[in-house]
């Protein structure tokens, strides 16, 4: 009994995956599809494009910053974004030379994952969670090269309803740039807060 537990346990992931949905397949529950549905979202839909988008805008429009700034979620509407109902917050966190926003969940992995992409691994890690809390100063040094000394480190941590989105300094040099090539600059963990563009 104990070494029949033991081997169900160890299972590889794939053949826990084809048992449940053997299971629930049986029952008339189209499982296979689900799957692949929620495969062309994580992939296809879920994408930091998205948030580089909303970035690149708040750069080029100070009207629309203002509006993102003020309530994220009903301005990422704007460009045709959603978010689940669920999320019931958007709050757009500003970066500026002297405040470096960082967001964490210490809980588990919420994001806004609908803008910013689904959160990388090492968002997820226990590890990172914890420190990125106790010791942001030092896990900055170690994962943003660029990180300035004198910057003031604030770290947002998600709940439920409420999730985050770093707003990035704009580099000067791209001041001017069209919006779609503002947005090939922007990238997921710029949008998290652990690197500076
Ligand atoms: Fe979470």
């Amino acid at each position: 009994m104990e070494q029949a537990r033991a081997v169900q346990a160890t299972a590889p992931l794939e053949q826990r995956v084809d048992a449940v949905q053997s299971l629930l397949e049986a029952r008339g529950l189209p499982a296979s599809q689900a799957v692949e549905e929620l495969r062309h979202k994580a992939e296809e839909e879920w994408v930091p494009r998205n948030g580089a988008r909303v970035v690149a805008k708040a750069w080029s429009d100070p009207g629309f910053k203002q509006r993102l700034l003020a309530d994220g979620r009903a301005a990422v509407t704007e460009l045709g974004l959603s978010m689940p109902k669920h999320h019931r917050h958007l709050v757009v966190l500003e970066n500026t030379a002297q405040v470096q926003n960082v967001i964490c969940c210490t809980l588990c992995s919420c994001t806004a994952f609908t803008i910013i992409g689904l959160p990388p691994d090492w968002y997820k890690d226990l590890e990172y969670r914890a420190r990125v809390v106790r010791e942001s100063r030092t896990v900055l040094r170690d994962i943003c090269l660029n990180h300035p000394a004198a910057t003031e480190i604030r770290v947002w941590d998600t709940t439920a309803d409420t999730r985050y989105m770093v707003l990035p300094e704009q580099p000067p040099h791209t001041v001017g740039w069209p919006e779609e090539k503002l947005a090939g600059i922007v990238t997921r963990d710029a949008m998290i807060g652990v690197a500076r563009l």
